[in-house]
């Protein structure tokens, strides 16, 4: 299912007969990104008027809805305000198709027309003013109203088309709209797949999604149950599932895009808890029901699969979801429990509710089978990540200079940028346990990074990156293209860096 139909075409304001034009305009600019005179001049000079009287400046975030009494083809225009000229990035141009898709909606129009802005943020080109364009315009159109018997009478905005001036910039706005469908659509399944709530999203159901995402051409499933996992020897993520009547998944996706047989692959893991209640060392009640989102990393990590699949990027990847519920049952794992991880080494496990880097060790050991040529993790690790990095930066670790280099740069295309922590030895220390090899938890002090350090032992020497997006998973508030609840935030960084990779 398409979420919103995006197309390009040459086109231009005064002549085009939609419902809403979108006009996107810089502050302080006059007339020139506002269209051309010639169309201000059919208004009765109408746009001068509002800018003259700062009605509408143009500055960042502003929107403004015009009726044109049919003295042009287009029926409303929708000025967006893009901000000061120097000021503008590429997020711009996603907040701003956020603003003007929300106001659509508000208008109970379904289809829009949007003339593709002349300014470009600096080092940008087409293909991505395109991309951010249509990401700000389907994550700005995103709602969860699966559980709602009233949906509201404000309906999905369904067809977006970007007019431009020139045939020749045709090509390029083409692969935008391509890349862009792609990375918002995988953000939409990821908001989906964790605002549903953990009675419905249970490891199974997980399971049922990977088979979805398994019909793309290419890609290919495994799934051990938990008997296969008894056998290999997962006694870390099996601790972990213990307290739940959900039995446990663990999946594997792969995807070749390439004829090489022998193309040493990316392997993503991501951390999928379908409800961490912290087992029996108990979370408090309040805001518990964010942990409905505890799989936030391992929803990403389909998601981006299905997203690789459908781009058809040349290229190896392999994705991998432990997949459990973390519940206080009867026979749940207790403080000072000890288990033996895949990769033989023992963990005594002090705070149940550590549970993420347990499941994590085990799919992180389980990944080097596959001899990585990088190994990224994604999860809701700590609230550690919270205190340090509060909602705009994703903690990231990593063994890999280059790799490190690369999912930097992946973040900032993608306006989901990462803070690089320490992965010092020193932290260690903070993880040793009198009667294991290590324990969960790193004690006072550090807690992204001792989290992240205890990641770093089943990883063996391939170059690996560990994101923590506790920070960033869910939203407090409602902002241009992100909504209240789960974000989704992690998806268009995992994906670009894949698009990056394969270029
Ligand atoms: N899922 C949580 C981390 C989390 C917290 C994610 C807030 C999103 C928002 C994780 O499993 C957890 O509970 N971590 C504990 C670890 C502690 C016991 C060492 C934490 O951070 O409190
Ligand atoms: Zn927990
Ligand atoms: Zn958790």
């Amino acid at each position: 299912m398409t979420v919103m139909q995006v197309n390009a075409k040459v086109g231009r304001a005064e002549s085009e007969p939609a419902e809403i034009l979108v006009l996107i305009h810089c502050e302080g600019d006059g007339l020139t990104q506002l269209g051309t005179a010639s169309l201000d001049k059919m208004l009765g000079g109408a746009l001068r008027g509002l800018i003259d009287s700062k009605e509408f400046e143009g500055k960042a975030n502003e929107v403004l809805l015009y009726h044109t009494q049919e003295k042009i083809p287009a029926k409303r225009l929708v000025l967006i305000g893009l901000g000061k000229k120097k000021d503008v990035t590429l997020d711009s141009l996603r907040q701003a198709l956020g603003h003007a898709v929300k106001r659509v909606r508000q208008a109970k129009v379904e289809a829009f027309a949007v003339v593709l802005p002349t300014v470009t943020p600096k080092g940008s080109n087409l293909v991505e003013v395109a991309q951010m364009m249509v990401e700000g315009a389907i994550l700005g159109n995103y709602q969860f109203t699966t559980y709602r018997s009233e949906k509201g009478s404000s309906k999905d905005v369904s067809a977006m088309i970007i007019l431009a001036p020139q045939k020749s910039q045709l090509r390029q706005l083409a692969e935008g709209i391509r890349r862009g469908v792609a990375t918002a659509e995988a953000t939409v399944l990821v908001r989906d797949l964790c605002n549903h709530p953990s009675n419905v999203m249970t490891p199974s159901r997980i399971a049922n999604e990977a088979k979805a995402v398994a019909k793309e051409p290419g890609v290919s499933l495994k799934i051990l149950e938990q008997k296969d996992m008894e056998q290999l020897g997962m006694g870390a993520l099996l601790g972990v599932a213990r307290g739940s009547h959900e039995p446990p998944k663990f999946i594997i996706l792969e995807y070749n895009g390439t004829k090489k047989k022998d193309e040493r692959p990316v392997v993503l893991v991501g951390k999928t808890i379908t409800f961490d209640t912290g087992g029996i060392s108990l979370k408090p009640a309040e805001n518990m029901e964010h942990m409905k989102a505890d799989m936030t990393g391992g929803a990403e990590v389909l998601a981006s699969m299905r997203a690789t699949a459908r781009l058809k990027l040349p290229l190896r990847l392999i994705s991998i979801l432990p997949v459990a519920e973390n519940m206080p049952g009867g026979r749940a794992m207790k403080p000072g429990d000890i288990v033996k991880t895949l990769s033989g080494k023992t963990v005594e496990v002090q705070n149940t509710d550590a549970e993420g880097r347990l499941i994590l060790s085990d799919a992180l050991a389980y990944a080097q089978r596959y001899k990585p040529a990088a190994l990224i993790d994604i999860a809701t690790l700590t609230g550690a990540c919270v205190v340090a990095l509060g909602q705009f930066a994703i903690g990231m670790f990593g063994t890999d200079g280059k790799l490190k280099d690369a999912v930097r740069k992946a973040g900032f295309r993608a306006g989901e940028r990462v803070w690089e922590m320490p992965l010092w030895d020193e932290y260690f220390e903070q993880l040793k346990s009198d009667v294991a090899d290590m324990r969960n938890i790193g004690g006072r002090g550090g807690g992204m990074i001792t989290a992240a350090l205890f990641l770093s032992k089943f990883v063996g020497d391939c170059p690996w990156i560990h994101l923590d997006i506790a920070s960033t998973d869910w939203s407090e508030r409602e902002r241009a293209y992100i909504p209240k609840g789960p974000t989704g935030i992690g998806t268009r960084l995992l994906i670009q860096y894949l698009i990056d990779r394969s270029l």
